[in-house]
């Protein structure tokens, strides 16, 4: 069981409470308390009827379904199975001959700071134009796509094409490395890649396209045909010929109209890997009906989007949260967004600030690590505090992938919303789909640090290891008794393992989420306490203490043996702490830094950046019990620096611990 952040803790004691203002009640969809229970009341009532109703209003169907839920195969679940549409023409073409036609769909801030708007009529031009294309180059229904692409419009065009002609696509983050790239094409069996020549960020130019060249080289791509590369910075790449073109010529001559493909409700719109507790990531599948409905209706509850907002989500495409908050939920609800390509940082910490004045921005919806960076870069340096730009156009705020800090949430309230704007803090996961646990800024009373209420029809519970429910203030087992429209389907190519994951027999049936949580006694309010699997959050990104586990040991010439765990972090959430026993005697002093750096830029390379462990020790050994399992539970309170309180009794080599709470 991962620990979560000590200065979560203090939301234990929390008692701050903040109720909507009576103005943004009143103009809200979902307007108080009483129309949330309403809501629930009515998903309790009659569960698919709610379910089929919501699913009839908000989304266009080219075939009506009669069916809503399937669940003669458990816990393999169908939504509107027999209904047929398609993703991109609801995202789309829908919107074509009403208002939103001339609406801008895409507000595209570079990172060097210039601006591209596109109407939703040129996205779909754009997007049907890119899907002739990939017709053209034999890409058809049910082919997998892979998409290595920075954030930029085309990186939204490519999915939605993909999603255009009936063919799943993979995102994979731009920060993965070679290796990572092509364990996903492979696992996903992709016939091509889509991806940029090189990708802007913080004033550097970075590689994408010789990663794919580099990934495709390992081995084991012979699936892939097509390797289209749009040219985003004037410096030449590497093109392979017979098997790579650029965007712009495939798209040249094609024409601006390609119907859409319309396509079983339960189609897989995309595959998006993500960590678990086993080495290997796991391809998270999601339908389109069901997807869609839940990415659609969303914007509209959580967000209560009005017709003249500005909406802007910062995560990047390669994430979850920028494939339903980016790629598809803000154009399903037709809302104007903005899309960043660069970070928060450059040229200054100031820019998050900057570009919601520009840009005038109502909605805002980030990470708590980016907010902690974001803080302290404000403490240090007047200049990039919040208060020199003028934010009053924001009337809601967001937060989302790790637990929110009440300090954080407090800065957030108060420096940037003005004290205004109620926070949504909304949990939810990969395999979720979209929002299951938030506040609706028009109804809830928010707690700083706790993600408050499920949304209507989500049945989230906390419960013990045999499935029994836990009462308010008892810490437990976060579930989800019963299904839902937007849930993961399977792992991409290994049912066994999405049965195994995800629905353990102990717990009757309800899907595990791997969170641990607790109830508040007086509100009932949930409260997240970190993941209880071998699953890190570091700054909001998912990682695998296996996966590292499996990329130090994967250096034969140098590593005998690898633990990996978290620790908690100020900033990033936690920290990656790794244990490793070499091959050769432990080294110290400078050797020691030396290999340390060339294990962590070997994790860079096997994984990406975002894996490097933080912190790497060297032992003769790892803390072992007699029967030789690592005691992860000692390690974690070596990695914090705490005194071993714990029983040490069944350890075979204690005299280890000492040696490992030494810094080398
Ligand atoms: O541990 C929870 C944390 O992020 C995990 C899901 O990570 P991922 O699939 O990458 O999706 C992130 C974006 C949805 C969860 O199991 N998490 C996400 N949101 C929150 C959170 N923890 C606490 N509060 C949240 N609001």
């Amino acid at each position: 069981m991962s620990t979560p952040s000590s200065s979560i803790e203090s939301t234990l004691v929390e008692n701050r409470v903040f109720e909507p203002s009576e103005a943004i009640r009143k103009a809200a969809r979902i307007s108080g308390m009483e129309a949330y229970n309403a809501l629930c009341a009515e998903a309790e009532k009659d569960f698919e009827g709610f379910w089929a109703q919501r699913a009839r209003e908000t989304l266009t169907w080219s075939k009506p379904f009669t069916k809503v839920l399937d669940e003669s195969n458990k816990p393999f679940y169908k939504w509107f199975e027999d209904g047929e549409l398609n993703a991109s023409f609801n995202c789309l073409d829908r919107h074509m001959g009403t208002p939103v036609e001339n609406k801008t769909a895409i507000i595209f801030e570079a990172d060097g700071g210039e601006v591209t708007k596109v109407t939703y009529k040129e996205l779909l031009a754009k997007v049907s134009q890119f899907a002739n294309a990939l017709k053209a180059r034999g890409v058809k229904k049910g082919d997998r796509v892979v998409i290595y692409m920075p954030m930029t419009i085309e990186g939204v065009v490519a999915m939605q094409a993909c999603a255009r002609i009936g063919a799943t696509h993979s995102v994979v983050f731009g920060g993965f490395s070679a290796k990572a790239l092509q364990e996903r094409i492979q696992d996903a069996g992709a016939v091509a890649v889509i991806t940029a020549n090189y990708q802007l960020r913080g004033g550097k130019e970075l590689p994408l396209k010789s990663i794919v060249d580099e990934g495709i080289a390992m081995g084991g791509c012979d699936t892939i045909k097509d390797v289209i590369v749009f040219q985003r910075t004037p410096t030449a790449c590497n093109m392979v010929a017979g098997r790579d073109s650029f965007m712009h010529d495939v798209m040249e001559g094609q024409s601006t109209d390609c119907p859409a493909e319309m396509v079983s409700a339960e189609h897989p719109l995309f595959v998006l890997y993500t960590s678990g507790s086993t080495g290997k990531p796991k391809g998270v599948q999601h339908s389109t009906g069901g997807y869609l409905l839940w990415a659609n209706l969303t914007m509209n509850w959580t967000f209560d989007l009005k017709d003249n907002d500005v909406f802007w989500c910062t995560a990047d495409i390669g994430w979850i949260t920028g494939h339903s908050y980016v790629a598809y939920g803000p154009l399903a609800a037709g809302a104007t967004q903005i899309v960043f390509e660069g970070v928060p940082t450059y040229p200054n910490a100031g820019r998050f600030w900057q570009m919601i004045e520009k840009h005038k921005c109502t909605i805002f919806y980030t990470a708590p690590t980016a907010i902690r960076s974001l803080i302290k870069a404000a403490e240090g340096d007047e200049k990039v505090h919040p208060k020199n730009w003028d934010l009053t156009s924001l009337r809601l705020m967001g937060s989302v992938g790790e637990p929110i800090n009440p300090e954080a949430w407090m800065w957030y309230y108060k420096h940037v919303g003005g004290e205004r704007c109620p926070i949504v803090d909304t949990f939810w996961q990969t395999e979720t789909g979209g929002h299951m646990i938030t506040p609706l800024p028009g109804a809830t009373p928010l707690v700083p640090g706790s993600c408050t209420l499920p949304l209507p029809g989500i049945t989230t519970a906390i419960v013990d290891e045999t499935g029994n429910d836990v009462p308010n203030g008892a810490g437990g087992i976060l579930v989800v008794k019963k299904p839902w429209p937007s849930m993961i389907r399977t792992i991409w190519g290994d049912p066994e393992r999405f049965k195994k994951s995800y629905f353990p027999e102990e717990l009757k049936g309800y899907y595990l989420a791997g969170d641990g949580a607790v109830r508040s006694a007086d509100r009932g309010y949930f409260r997240i306490t970190g993941r209880i699997d071998d699953v890190l959050n570091v700054s909001g990104h998912r990682m695998g203490t296996m996966e590292i586990e499996s990329a130090l040991v994967g250096k034969t010439d140098l590593v005998a043996e690898a633990a990996v765990v978290g620790r908690p972090d100020d900033l990033t959430g936690e920290a990656i702490v790794a244990f490793v026993v070499l091959k050769r005697s432990r080294p110290t002093g400078d050797e020691a830094k030396a290999i340390a750096k060339e294990l962590r830029d070997w994790v860079g390379k096997e994984i990406g950046p975002i894996a490097k462990p933080k912190d790497i020790r060297f032992g003769d050994n790892l803390p072992k019990t007699r029967s030789g399992k690592i005691m992860r539970r000692l390690l974690r309170s070596i990695a914090k620096g705490e005194a071993i309180t714990q029983d040490t009794s069944t350890l075979e080599n204690p005299a280890i611990l000492d040696q490992l709470s030494e810094n080398n």
